[in-house]
């Protein structure tokens, strides 16, 4: 048996598998985001310990764990978590949606080795311009660093005791070689840091460590269990939907929403603002956009309207030409296309008409002009694929799946009900590492149903989107 732990935005999930990657039991824990100003969004670390020992507690009162050979993990990405000589936690995480080093972000990424380097634009979400944040503003922290971890390898330090990250989520730093799969000295150096403040690298499928004595004990654990490198939380969810190949791609509708296209070769194009990263299995990269809030939008006009997520979907009839209402989705700002942490989401084209569902739409049809742009981007750096497989909580609205069919005029296909994300990911990464399997084992899940595009509704999707991208010309520098 393995567990997956994944260590995401709004909570934290413990997956438990079978020899045969069948789900066994599952359990979970909230976590909340503190956002104490404009453009901030923090967690405090210890917060995500005390979500993993309850979702652990709750697994291993759901199943016996005696059996368990290996556990993987996967994570929220990018987020500073900076610790002294002591592994004393020196301030709350900044997170991948925390936009406050935009200025930081543009210094770094004028120098060109940044992007010749990394492979990718230093975008204000990155690693590496959070630690320049913390030297410019708070220096009399900067100079107790002692170390820096991404979220998920924090959680591995308390569970193993062992300093460690893997590729996919360090390509997320800005410090990483991703061409070459480790850390760059000169990067490192230009932020005075050095490979001594920073993890040791393994590949995702590697083991890392194992599970201290004391918390085996405590979840009934064996001796010995292995800890898998894992993966930052997309790559990790492509080996859970079996996106492990060129040509496979799924599009994720979580907190943040991801269009991810695997690659078996490192092909860096910075400009379209495409993310390009190592994937948690050897010699193998992948090409995402990202949006930086996807069901995060849906929740914010669920709150707004004194609603939920899942009712207001549900009240959606079957897919319509967008109407005038236009909803743009950077409610804290942009990646991929835009690069811009200045702007802010917008409801524009409202009339007397628009009513509550109209604004449901419109939520929807803005992140599916998003994942259009992030479409064109990856299209635009030579990447091809013909179908795609849909993950996250937002996959549950047909209507919105419907939507991004019809918006890419390509099949969007449903796993069969279950969890394909990055608990399973890290789930089956944990299985690489403590049997030595490889990428054969991450296979594409039983298929439930494919969306269609609308044909009928194709020019108008297009048109729509031709307005989106208008209407961001037209408000950008504004907010
Ligand atoms: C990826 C990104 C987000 C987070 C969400 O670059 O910032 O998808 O990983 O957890």
């Amino acid at each position: 048996m393995y567990i997956g732990l994944d260590l995401g935005t709004s909570g934290l999930k413990a997956l438990l598998i079978d020899e045969a990657q069948s789900v066994i039991a599952e359990a979970t824990a909230p976590l909340a985001v503190s956002r104490p100003h404009p453009g901030w969004s923090e967690q405090s670390p210890a917060d995500w310990l005390a979500a993993a020992s309850a979702a652990m507690d709750g697994l291993a009162a759901a199943a016996s764990l005696s059996g368990v050979k290996g556990i993987g993990l996967s994570g929220q990405m990018h987020g500073a978590t900076l610790l002294d000589a002591s592994q004393n936690v020196l301030r709350p995480c900044m997170l991948w949606n925390d936009t406050r080093s935009h200025k930081e972000a543009a210094t770094l990424d004028a120098a060109p080795a940044w992007r010749d380097v990394s492979g990718n634009i230093v975008f204000p979400g990155f690693t590496a311009p959070k630690v320049m944040w913390v030297r410019n503003n708070e220096p009399e922290i900067f100079e107790k660093i002692a170390m820096v971890l991404l979220p998920k390898d924090y959680l591995r330090l308390w569970l193993t005791g062992e300093a460690v990250s893997e590729m996919s989520d360090s390509a997320g730093t800005s410090w990483l070689d991703t061409g070459k799969r480790d850390w760059s000295d000169p990067l490192l150096a230009a932020c005075d840091l050095s490979r001594e403040t920073m993890p040791r690298l393994v590949e995702g499928s590697e083991v890392s460590g194992e599970l201290r004595k004391e918390l085996a004990e405590r979840w009934g654990l064996p001796d010995g269990v292995v800890v898998a490198g894992g993966g930052g939380d997309n790559a990790a969810s492509a080996v859970g939907v079996g996106v492990v190949n060129a040509g496979e791609a799924f599009v994720s509708l979580g907190t943040s929403g991801v269009l991810f296209a695997a690659s078996d070769a490192y092909q860096p194009d910075p400009a379209t603002a495409v993310h390009t990263f190592c994937h948690a299995l050897p010699d193998t990269w992948h090409q995402m956009g990202v949006i930086l809030a996807a069901t995060d939008a849906l929740n914010w006009y669920a709150g707004l309207v004194g609603s939920d997520a899942a009712s207001l979907t549900n009240e959606l009839g079957a897919l319509r030409s967008p109407g005038r209402a236009m909803f743009l989705p950077y409610l804290g700002g942009e990646r991929t296309p835009h690069n811009d942490a200045g702007i802010r989401g917008s409801m524009t084209g409202l009339e007397h008409a628009t009513d509550r569902a109209a604004g449901t739409a419109a939520v929807l049809e803005g992140v599916t002009h998003a994942v259009r742009d992030s479409y064109d981007a990856l299209a635009s750096t030579g990447t091809r694929f013909d179908r795609l497989i849909a993950v996250g909580g937002g996959s549950r609205s047909d209507y919105w799946l419907q939507a991004i069919a019809t918006s890419l005029d390509m099949p969007v296909q449903v796993p069969v009900a279950g969890d394909f994300g990055g608990a399973f990911g890290a789930a089956r990464l944990a299985m690489m590492a403590a049997t030595g399997a490889g990428a054969e084992i991450a296979v594409i899940p039983e298929i439930s149903k494919v969306v269609e595009p609308v044909k009928d509704l194709t020019s108008a999707f297009a048109e729509a989107h031709a307005r989106y991208r208008d209407t961001y010309q037209a408000l950008r520098g504004l907010s």
